[in-house]
């Protein structure tokens, strides 16, 4: 069973998003669990601080690297063979697909989110955390990144989806984005009162044709909104 761990300032944002649907479901059902570790528990002084200012000056303040270090020791960590360190920040590598599929395999995650303008360097190099963004653009803790991370990952440990079919056509298990999609009704008259058909490909019952069409439109999907993962599948 994979055992999610987040340390965090805020621990009142967990499960936050995490406790619904499938995700929530799965918690429910123990097919994953969930620890919220209180930085706070570990501050350095009396009133629980755990931040503190950056030597050479600059904004902000930083989380210091003895407490995060005193968090992560209060949890069973050193016996997990098959586990991951990971610290969210904008100045991360990107998450991608295929890091989610490997993170659904360990039986621990450890997930550090990040405040104010960071943590002490020395804190993710000693004690060995990954540093991952969820993307060009910046938040103002980890606390969503994490739940982004977990949500990814959760849905992919088996049992977790209804039909674990869609992970084979879902956008990124290719280099391509998935395929458009279309449900009833047949025709939809908008409140301007204009009809709009489903393709009518997709009701002619040709299995052959229908995945060729919607090949093709991938394809197109992908040139028009994400040209880099086709220049991606060139290099690979
Ligand atoms: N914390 C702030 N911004 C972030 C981002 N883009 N990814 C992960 N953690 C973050």
């Amino acid at each position: 069973m994979l055992s999610v761990k987040i340390l965090t300032a805020c621990p009142d944002m967990f499960p936050g998003s995490l406790k619904y649907s499938i995700i929530g479901n799965a918690l429910k059902q123990k097919k994953w669990s969930l620890d919220i570790i209180n930085l706070h528990d570990y501050g350095y002084d009396k009133r629980k601080s755990i931040d503190d200012e950056p030597f050479g000056g600059g904004p902000g303040m930083l989380i210091r690297p003895d407490v995060v270090e005193k968090a992560l020791l209060s949890i069973d960590y050193q016996s997990h063979l098959n586990r991951k360190l990971i610290y969210l920040t904008p100045t991360g590598k990107i998450l991608k697909q295929s890091n989610l599929a490997e993170f659904s395999q360990l039986n621990q995650l450890i997930i550090l989110c990040g405040r104010f303008e960071g943590i002490d360097q020395r804190a993710i190099e000693v004690l060995k955390f990954s540093e991952i963004s969820i993307g060009d653009y910046v938040l103002a803790g980890g606390e969503i990144a994490a739940q982004v991370l977990v949500e990814g990952c959760i849905r992919l440990l088996p049992g977790v989806l209804g039909h674990p079919e869609s992970l084979f056509e879902e956008s990124f298990s290719s280099n391509l984005l998935e395929y458009p999609q279309y449900t009833r009704p047949q025709v939809w008259k908008d409140a301007q009162n204009e009809d709009h058909e489903v393709p009518k490909i997709l009701l002619s019952g040709h299995h052959e044709r229908i995945k060729q069409w919607r090949t093709n439109k991938s394809i197109e999907k992908t040139k028009l909104i994400r040209p880099d993962l086709l220049e991606k599948e060139k290099k690979e």
